[in-house]
């Protein structure tokens, strides 16, 4: 893998300035602490986290019950999550926060909201008596597909005020994604908004969630968020409006006594193979791992005006737009639209005006900046940031670079944090005032995650070396299981490895013993940051009455780390030209969502294939990356088809 290669030649590293260490809520002697313990017993530094960081109703008689491969974190303990990010800001000390802001929010169109912890305490109460007003009691699922606005935060706390797990579908996605996910979940009631503003235009969704729902049985009512008013159809007794509601439900709503195990949301991510895999978390253990993390690789104090530019639909905005910021009283910045809308400086224009000192971002958008140019960032007074974070992909050291000077002035740590939607909250990564960075390293596992680097045999790799990434101990924000698939569960990430989290990521450690992420080893593609399984592409693909096979790679792409290429051998009446090309890319926009639309299709008559049957994709990632084909091809049923998509590259 090249690109290993070209990571471990970087040499320049970063110290964490003393100013900086001085005022860090971890500092190197706490964090050399909680490693030691971490390492001794996670058990007892997840409990200390825990306590210190989590407020409970009634405390757990155990840390941890691992019955591989299904943990429970803090059984027997009772907490609410809405409790920990809003009620527990308003009483006693720390009842001054009850004015502070804890969303700021700004729309594409300029408009803003800065709601207090006070505010939104009331608006979700208000909201989850209209939940419950609609029948939803404490388990059942609720589906929230939504643009980037605040009503989508207040929804998700209402479901943790209620223990009615809910399952977030990003807004980007299609009727017929979304349908999939409101059956499998058997969600009984969605909230949507009639739309949103992207790229200058408002876009709809309702018109989406009517024929989403039209094949979703199991869901009776749909509540609109008015946010474009453009016209949408309501259905009398299915659809409600959401301020209309609102106006009828009372601002008093007790948090319920939730178990620490009780399913807290479902999110649903791509596999390898089949559908999209319904991620569950639970309430204590994933708490504990956000609310912690948070507070210690983001720094966070009570003067900090923090931003995670990722959608809420992601696991990410889960995380660390919502609870992880929530949770510590943090004010967390949520910004509607497009990075680049009205003009390329929007983001450091938002930097700026709300005087911004933590930034989260993707590499992708970082690589997309770095191609718009440095006036844009240079326009702006940046000064108020003070740290700043990447996750999604592994970052080149170049864009961390310019990261670090154009954006950070070079005055701000940057954490690279590596994790994913299974692993609930940060996994790897720096601690800003106490461990040292190196451009494009992940650096080291967050104290009481046992990550290691494991060889095919599951031998730990020794010293420098590269191989599997897993991980050696259950943590508290581990997903509980796939939903309705306990078996897929165990396949897929503990069937590699005895007792062992399986993550499906490359991983180099160095001499230093720092990790360095090299990227998915499966057949997932990280487009922008984000996962989509090659198999999802396919199907869509084959699912037009136009295509007889597909076969989807990923190939490098500069700016979105991985970009789709669909080979495509379609149906002998057809005719393979441009036409056809457009049609199948919008086909898969509508199948799935824009986000997996193939910047590239290239049609073939036959595709590459083992005598077993299955398709080389080696081969075709080779073929659509410009690379000579490499490798073992004795397996090839037949030869000349590689000939033929050798040749289809050159016209
Ligand atoms: C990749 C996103 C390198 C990785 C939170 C992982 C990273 C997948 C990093 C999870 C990072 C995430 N460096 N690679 N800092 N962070 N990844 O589920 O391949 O959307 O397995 O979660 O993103 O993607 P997911």
């Amino acid at each position: 893998m090249p690109d290993i290669e070209s990571l471990l030649k970087e040499k320049r590293t970063f110290k964490p300035a003393p100013e900086f260490s001085r005022q860090a809520n971890w500092n190197k002697k706490t964090t050399a602490e909680y490693r030691k313990l971490g390492e001794k017993s996670p058990e007892r530094f997840w409990a200390k986290m825990a306590k210190e960081n989590v407020s409970w109703f009634s405390p757990w008689k155990k840390v941890l019950d691992w019955k591989p491969p299904f943990a429970k974190w803090f059984v027997g303990a009772k907490t609410n999550v809405s409790y920990n990010c809003l009620d527990r800001h308003l009483e006693g000390d720390n009842a001054w926060r009850r004015n502070k802001a804890a969303i700021v929010w700004e729309g594409e169109p300029g408009d803003t909201r800065v709601i207090t912890y006070a505010e939104l305490h009331k608006e979700v109460c208000r909201f989850a008596n209209v939940l419950k007003a609609k029948g939803i009691k404490k388990g059942d699922r609720v589906c929230l597909y939504m643009p980037m606005i605040p009503e989508l935060a207040i929804a998700m706390l209402a479901c943790t005020r209620i223990g009615a797990p809910h399952s977030i579908v990003f807004g980007g996605f299609s009727a017929e994604a979304l349908r999939d996910r409101l059956n499998d979940a058997e969600a009984k009631l969605v909230v949507t908004a009639d739309g949103g503003f992207r790229k200058g235009a408002a876009f709809g969704l309702k018109a989406t969630v009517d024929a989403a729902v039209e094949a979703a049985p199991h869901v009776d009512a749909v509540i609109v968020v008015e946010r474009t008013k453009q016209p949408v159809e309501i259905r009398p007794g299915r659809d409600f409006w959401w301020h209309e509601e609102m106006a009828k439900a009372s601002t008093d709503c007790k948090p319920a006594k939730l178990d620490a195990e009780h399913p807290l949301f479902i999110l649903y991510t791509s596999g390898t193979t089949g559908k999209p895999k319904g991620i569950l978390h639970t309430t204590g253990g994933y708490l504990t791992h956000v609310t912690t993390t948070f507070k210690a690789i983001f720094d966070i104090k009570d003067e900090d005006v923090y931003w995670c530019t990722a959608d809420i639909g992601w696991i990410t905005g889960h995380s660390y737009v919502v609870y992880g910021p929530l949770a510590n009283g943090a004010t967390t910045v949520m910004y509607e639209g497009t990075p680049t809308h009205p003009g390329p400086d929007r983001w450091w224009s938002l930097i700026e005006k709300w005087g911004v000192s933590i930034f989260y971002t993707a590499p992708t958008a970082i690589r997309t900046f770095i191609r718009l140019g440095d006036e844009h960032p240079k326009a702006h007074d940046l000064s108020s940031l003070r740290l700043l974070g990447t996750v999604g992909e592994p970052i080149n050291p170049e864009a961390w670079i310019w990261y670090h000077n154009v954006i950070g002035g070079k005055r701000c740590p940057i954490v690279d944090t590596w994790w994913q939607t299974e692993t609930g909250g940060i996994m790897i990564s720096s601690i800003p005032g106490a461990v040292e960075t190196k451009p494009g390293s992940a650096t080291l596992p967050f104290p009481g995650v046992h990550a290691d680097i494991l060889d095919e045999g599951g031998k730990s790799v020794k010293g420098e070396g590269g191989g599997f990434l897993v991980l050696r101990h259950p943590w508290p924000g581990m997903l509980r299981g796939i939903w309705g698939d306990p078996k897929r569960f165990e396949e897929t990430y503990w069937g590699k490895y005895e007792n062992t989290y399986f993550a499906g990521d490359g991983a180099h450690r160095d001499k230093k013993g720092y990790f360095w992420i090299m990227g998915r080893i499966d057949d997932v593609m990280n487009v922008s940051g984000h996962r989509i399984g090659t198999m999802e592409v396919e199907s869509a693909l084959v699912s037009s009455p136009d295509v007889a096979e597909a076969a989807v790679v990923g190939r490098p792409d500069e700016i979105t780390g991985t970009a789709i290429v669909a080979f495509v051998t379609p149906r002998s009446s057809v005719h393979p030209d441009e036409v056809l090309v457009g049609r199948l890319k919008q086909h898969v926009s509508k199948e799935i969502g824009a986000i997996a639309r193939p910047a590239e299709i290239r049609f073939t008559n036959a595709l590459p294939k083992t005598r077993s049957g299955k398709i080389m994709r080696r081969l075709l990632r080779d073929i659509a990356s410009g690379r000579e084909v490499a490798g073992d091809t004795s397996t090839l049923e037949d030869f000349s088809v590689l000939a033929k998509l050798r040749e289809s590259d050159e016209d």
